[in-house]
């Protein structure tokens, strides 16, 4: 069994095949699956799948690309969906300047609202981070998301990085880059960060597994990334499917 912490099933690439997908997911093992919706769009449609599909969980929260756009009333919505009891998570947030979409000023104030949201109510982030790592650690620590913790979606910094979200509590997870033959960085994480503190994920669809990298990622590709990490970590693909199992349920307090 394992958790895919990071899908975004509701995206129009599943439209014609959505529920086949899921199926193939169970039917793979993935047995539980975090989608997340991050703007006014795709935010109703992954509360719809986590209605239909109990093993489905949602995390809501502003995109920091499309920071620019967000209005106090988004912020409220966002915070009134925090008592549907599938809201796990408040996220994907964060800071992305590869797209040069929204000002970062404006970004970072949008991510520290949403922290200082998580905090209200308690629950644990998402934290979308592209090119930011310093900006990312330094507000992370400014607005104590420590006490509510979360994950490094998709984790795409230096082992440097990931050892200080690691010292703020934070879970590192992977994703299909870290199967890339040419991922340096990734594996060197993934050597590194300890077991009890790893996730894995799709992130699909986008960002597909090698060998199946360029193609539409599905959750039931997630066993590469589980792979990658037992060969890296010396586990079974049995120990590593448990361990972040559980590292999955403390993160988002599934029980
Ligand atoms: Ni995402």
């Amino acid at each position: 069994m394992i958790i895919d912490t990071h899908t975004h099933l509701d995206a129009h690439a599943f439209d014609e095949d959505r529920e086949a997908i899921i199926r193939r997911a169970r039917e793979a093992g993935v047995d539980r699956m975090i989608n997340i919706g991050f703007n006014r769009e795709t935010i109703p449609t992954t509360i719809e799948l986590a209605e239909t599909y109990d093993f489905i969980y949602a995390a809501v929260g502003w995109h920091p690309v499309d920071s620019i756009h967000m209005k106090p009333e988004d912020l409220e919505w966002i915070a009134s969906l925090c008592t549907h009891e599938k809201v796990v998570a408040i996220g994907e947030i964060g800071l992305d300047y590869h797209w040069d979409t929204s000002p970062k000023d404006v970004q970072q104030r949008v991510f520290r609202q949403q922290i200082g949201l998580a905090r209200e109510v308690g629950k644990p982030i998402v934290i979308h981070n592209r090119d930011a790592h310093e900006d990312i650690v330094n507000i992370l620590k400014e607005e104590r998301a420590e006490e509510v913790g979360g994950v490094m979606h998709c984790f795409s910094g230096s082992w440097e990085t990931a050892r200080q979200c690691l010292d703020l509590g934070f879970y590192i997870s992977l994703g299909g880059p870290v199967t890339f033959k040419n991922a340096r960085v990734p594996k060197e994480v993934l050597k590194h960060v300890p077991l009890d503190r790893l996730l894995i994920e799709t992130d699909c669809p986008y960002l597909a597994p090698h060998p199946n990298r360029g193609k539409r990622n599905e959750p039931s590709y997630v066993r590469y990334v589980a792979e990658a990490a037992a060969e890296m970590k010396g586990k079974s693909l049995e120990e590593i499917s448990r361990i972040t199992t559980e590292n999955a349920e403390k993160c988002f307090r599934l029980r």
